[in-house]
Order: structure tokens, then C-alpha cells, then sequence
């Protein structure tokens, strides 16, 4: 089983990544890979730089890691409330190549943030948006307070509650993916 595992945030030490990437590691029979948004660097979408440009080969290869996987685990960054601007833009490009640019894989969609709103607007925002995504979202999970929760030396999360919340959502992506299979 192949898990497409990252965060919809282009800092390079996101600790929505940190926190994708554990959340997939809890799933020991899954091969996890990963990706980053900025090696997807696109100019800002507007439908006369498609017209111009067409759609960029980096938005065909992020399509295809994404078709290559069983199951997504996108890990979502708040920015004012909502999706990073990296996020939205490389989302509005792909979707002009595939409208439901994750495929109707199933998905769990987590939200991290620093402070003790635990990024819920965005993650409020991501299962809106589920559907115009194509995402089957098999589970949430926000966690607030990132750098009290998370061990980066082990890159685990310490907090037993968040943990085991962390795990049943793995463990619910895993069963929808062996049932999509079966
Ligand atoms: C432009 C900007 C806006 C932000 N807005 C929010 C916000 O609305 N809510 C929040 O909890 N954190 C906000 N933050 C803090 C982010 O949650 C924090 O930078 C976090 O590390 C982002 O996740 P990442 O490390 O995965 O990129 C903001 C940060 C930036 C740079």
C-alpha cells in the first residue's frame, strides 16, 4: 500500500510535513513517500498565463504522484485562516489539468499549527472543499500547540490523547484503502 504523505505548505521545515510524515509512519505495512510544494514553483495562475503557457509540466508530475498513490495523508498550514497560497495555486493550476486533482483517493486530511486554534479553519476549509477536490476524506484531525505535542527528535507526537487520535485515523485510511482493493 502506497501512502502519498505532505503538507500544503511550501516552508521548508513545515511542521505540517513533520506532522504528515509521522501520521503515515504509524502505518508499518505502508510504503510512504512524500513530496514538497516548492518543487512545484509556479507563477501565480491566471487563465491568460494558461493560455500562454498551457499547464506546466510540474503540475502534470504533482498529478501523477498523486495517481500513484493508494491513499493521501495532506497535512494543511494556516495562513490567515485559510490554505497557504503555494496550496491554492498549485490547486488552481492542477485543477484546470484534472478537476478533482486528488483522483477520489481516500484521504485523511490533518491541520497543525503553533498555537492553540489548531489551524481548524483551514482544516474546516480543506473538508469543504473535500468534494470539489475529489478527496474520499476518511478522517480529521487538528492538533493544536505543535511544538508542546511534537518530539522533533524522534518525530512523533508525545501527547498520548493526540497520538491515539492520530493512530485511529491512520488505522481508518488503511481500512478504506484495503476495502477500495478487496
Ligand atoms: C502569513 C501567515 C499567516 C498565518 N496565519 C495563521 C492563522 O491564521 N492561524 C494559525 O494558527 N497560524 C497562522 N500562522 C502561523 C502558522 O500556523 C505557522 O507558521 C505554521 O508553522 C505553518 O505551518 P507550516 O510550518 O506547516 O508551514 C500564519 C503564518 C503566516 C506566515
Amino acid at each position: 500500500m502506497k501512502i502519498l504523505a505532505f503538507a500544503a505548505s511550501n516552508h521548508p521545515q513545515s511542521i505540517n510535513q513533520q506532522l504528515a510524515l509521522s501520521t503515515a509512519r504509524l502505518l508499518p505495512q505502508a510504503k510512504v513517500e512524500t513530496l514538497q510544494l516548492d518543487d512545484y514553483d509556479l507563477p501565480v495562475y491566471s487563465e491568460l498565463r494558461e493560455q500562454a503557457l498551457g499547464v506546466p509540466a510540474q503540475v502534470s508530475a504533482f498529478l501523477q504522484r498523486v495517481a500513484a498513490a493508494d491513499g493521501l495523508i495532506v497535512a494543511f498550514a494556516e495562513h490567515n485562516g485559510s490554505f497557504t497560497a503555494a496550496f491554492k495555486n498549485l490547486y488552481d493550476w492542477a485543477s484546470r489539468a484534472q478537476r478533482h486533482i486528488f483522483q477520489h483517493k481516500p484521504a485523511l486530511f490533518l491541520a497543525a499549527a503553533p498555537g492553540p486554534g489548531g489551524a481548524k479553519s483551514v482544516l474546516q476549509a480543506a473538508v469543504s472543499a473535500a468534494p470539489y477536490m475529489g478527496a474520499r476524506l476518511t478522517g480529521t484531525v487538528s492538533v493544536a500547540n505543535f511544538h508542546q505535542v511534537f518530539d522533533p527528535q524522534v518525530q512523533l507526537v508525545k501527547d498520548s490523547a493526540v497520538f491515539i487520535q492520530l493512530q485511529q485515523a491512520a488505522l481508518k485510511l488503511q481500512q478504506h484503502i484495503q476495502q477500495q482493493a478487496a
